[in-house]
């Protein structure tokens, strides 16, 4: 009987495709729940006590929010500081500053701002990510964007300019009158500010070392 070889026996393919199937299964498994622990979304308490989550709790709202280069990790990371005041207020409770975000992220679905804009990975690049667009100095106490408002803060600012868009012209694209109310405009720069405060392993990339991510700076 002539000597059959390995690759032309079916038992052999069989066999491996079982065992990557299996191991591919149970890796996935694994990372998943790897996952899960890791963007599950920290709280209050967290906060408090300084612990870092990947997904800060939504008080994160009442801390000021930089972005600082980690060295080891080679990129800028999210840092949570001292509390500040997020119109007018530092002390919103879970509840509240959970129904902000809520709000915001009905109002960023409604409105698709994915449309133009991605957020976190997903969207259009028409308009700026707006991934850490709360980080962006361009409506910091220095911005251009915040002096065109005629704002004194970085989210009055922002609501300001997500109510009228197109009063607030840079030579850039415009972006349109979309019919946001103060309310979802709250929402919206709370969700914002929030999402800025997602360590996101330096995605988008080399955005700390952008002139301000709005051409109007
Ligand atoms: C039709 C496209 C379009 C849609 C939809 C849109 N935007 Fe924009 N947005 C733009 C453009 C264009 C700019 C840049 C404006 C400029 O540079 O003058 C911009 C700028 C911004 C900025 C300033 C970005 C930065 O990095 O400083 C923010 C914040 C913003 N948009 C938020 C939103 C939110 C929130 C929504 C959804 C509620 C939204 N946009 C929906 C087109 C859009």
């Amino acid at each position: 009987m002539a000597k059959k070889s390995v690759w032309s026996d079916n038992r052999f393919w069989q066999r491996s495709a079982t065992w990557v199937t299996g191991f591919a299964s149970i890796l996935l498994i694994w990372l998943t729940f790897d996952t899960s622990a890791q963007i599950a979304m920290g709280n209050d308490q967290d906060l408090k006590d300084g612990v870092t989550k990947r997904v800060p709790g939504p008080t994160v709202i009442n801390y000021k929010i930089t972005y600082e280069m980690d060295a080891k990790r080679g990129h800028e990371v999210p840092v949570i500081g001292e509390k500040e005041k997020f119109f007018g207020r530092d002390d919103y409770s879970e509840e509240e500053a959970g129904a902000l975000l809520h709000l915001g992220k009905l109002g960023s679905q409604a409105k698709n701002c994915m449309d133009c804009h991605t957020l976190l990975g997903n969207g259009a690049y028409y308009a700026p990510d707006l991934t850490k667009s709360w980080l962006d100095p361009a409506w910091g106490p220095d911005g251009a964007m915040q002096a065109l408002t005629g704002k004194n803060t970085k989210e009055e600012a922002i609501a300001e300019f997500l109510q009228h868009p197109d009063q607030y012209p840079t030579h850039a694209r415009m972006m349109p009158d979309l019919g946001i109310t103060a309310e979802e405009a709250k929402g919206l720069v709370a969700f914002l500010k929030h999402m800025s405060s997602i360590d996101t392993n330096g995605f988008p990339r080399n955005f700390g070392r952008m002139q301000g991510a709005v051409n109007g700076k």
